[in-house]
């Protein structure tokens, strides 16, 4: 059980707050670049409590700006982009992007407008994604480079939803080995080592024994180590070592060609915006319809974003399938996809009827346990230990930042982090040394 202040220093992220503070000192993905084309509407950012106005002028420059205009206050996402930048349609002064006034048809001086500068923030295109930092610019941290932004598109498939609740609901999701051997009733049509790692990690038990728990701490954060032990004695019979790029990458998933990096994105205290970018480096990706095309019974799409909403909701019973539970099921919560087999081999769609279940199944307990927990009533058991430590880990982190220290995982080399299965293994033993701080 947490006090109101430990839940509320983990997870209120607006300027000010410690934890806030601490989630300003990283570059954030907040659009995919598909999103905004030259020219394009400008878009409203919403990050860390904030509101911004995100557009690409006719010259292909991305910016990102306080969303109200600086004569007085006007929003700018209901502006006009144009070549040199964007105009607010109130009284017509257009702002670069990088935020200089460039031009102010109810002032005559044209000096003026050297006078005025609209607050904009760094910007960095990668992987295809639009990433900016808006935090204090003598603590602007180098861009991580993670993997798959060397990839070509044909490699990706990156994809999100706005989830109506606070980021530490997804990310502790990730942390909680335990719910896998439960919860996710499914069983999975992953090829080759992808089905193995799924039928070990994810099959059904309620009376197996729990699994366990162990963490490494690491310069990007740490792995926390899902293991089941051979009830025969000896090593654990199967680990998988899930990697935390703090503060709120997870890579939950991965085979010998491909992974999954799931970004949580603090829009503000009650609402996420969870990316996905599932990679593929043994061969192309086929192109993707968008996510609520793919998975239409649960996803819609969001008002001008190439994200999603979700359609479940505590009206709609979070569309759990309470007779299937009659039949067989274990949670009811069966996803329903429309595409067939649209990516080869180990990609985590590859059935969709399994893994949109799963996915399913996550979003549901996320919603149900709603939008801001308060954690006031939990009884934590030893098996939710990788809970716990991502809550320590997060801490130290916003304290170290409140202490005035730059965050370690900030400038981290990200470019060959991964996840390992093993079995029968020490799982420790197979990490890259030069991750592991021992
Ligand atoms: S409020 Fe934007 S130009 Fe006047
Ligand atoms: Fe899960």
């Amino acid at each position: 059980m947490l006090t109101k202040e430990r839940n509320d220093f983990l997870c209120r992220v607006g300027a000010g707050t410690p934890m806030g503070e601490a989630m300003r000192c990283f570059w954030w993905p907040v659009l995919l670049s598909n999103e905004l084309p030259c020219l394009s509407d400008p878009v409203l950012v919403r990050l860390l409590g904030e509101r911004f106005v995100a557009f690409r002028d006719g010259e292909g420059r991305v910016g990102i700006l306080d969303e109200l205009c600086s004569h007085r206050g006007a929003s700018l996402t209901v502006g006009r982009v144009e070549d040199d930048g964007i105009r607010c349609v109130y009284h017509g002064w257009k702002f670069s992007a990088e935020g200089g006034l460039v031009h102010a048809p109810n002032v005559e001086s044209k000096d003026y407008c050297q006078n005025v500068r609209h607050p904009s923030y760094p910007v960095h295109e990668a992987g295809g994604l639009i990433w900016v930092y808006i935090g204090p610019r003598d603590r602007e941290p180098p861009f991580r480079h993670f993997p798959w932004m060397d990839l070509p598109a044909s490699r990706l498939d990156i994809f999100g939803f706005v989830l109506p609740t606070n980021f530490l609901s997804e990310l502790e999701n990730h942390a909680d080995g335990a719910h896998s051997t439960l919860h996710h009733d499914i069983s999975f049509d992953v090829q080759s080592v992808g089905k193995k790692m799924m039928e070990d990690t994810f099959s059904v038990s309620i009376e197996a024994p729990p699994i366990r728990g162990e963490i490494e701490e690491t310069e990007f954060g740490f792995y926390y180590a899902i293991i089941r032990d051979d009830l025969a004695g000896g090593l654990p019979a199967f680990t998988l070592a899930v990697p935390f790029i703090l503060p709120t990458t997870v890579i939950p998933l991965f085979t010998e060609v491909g992974a999954i990096y799931i970004i949580n994105v603090p829009l503000d205290d009650v609402t996420t915006l969870n990316l996905w970018v599932q990679t593929n480096t043994g061969e192309e990706l086929p192109a993707f319809p968008p996510i609520w095309e793919r998975l239409p019974e649960i996803c819609e799409q969001m008002p001008g974003r190439l994200v999603a909403g979700l359609k479940i909701n505590e009206e709609n019973g979070y569309l759990q399938d309470r007779n299937s539970m009659r039949h067989g099921r274990y949670a009811g919560f069966l996803g329903r996809a429309r595409m067939e087999d649209p990516a080869p081999r180990q990609v985590f769609w590859r059935d969709l009827g399994g893994p949109s279940s799963l996915l399913h199944q996550d979003l549901a307990i996320l919603l149900t346990q709603g939008a801001y927990p308060t954690r006031s009533m939990e009884h934590c058991v030893p098996c939710d230990n990788g809970v716990l430590w991502l809550r320590q880990q997060l801490t130290r982190l916003a304290q170290d930042v409140a202490a005035g220290e730059s965050p370690q995982s900030a400038t981290a080399d990200v470019t060959d982090v991964r996840g390992w299965g093993v079995y029968k293994a020490p799982w420790r033993e197979i990490l890259p040394e030069s991750r592991a701080m021992g």
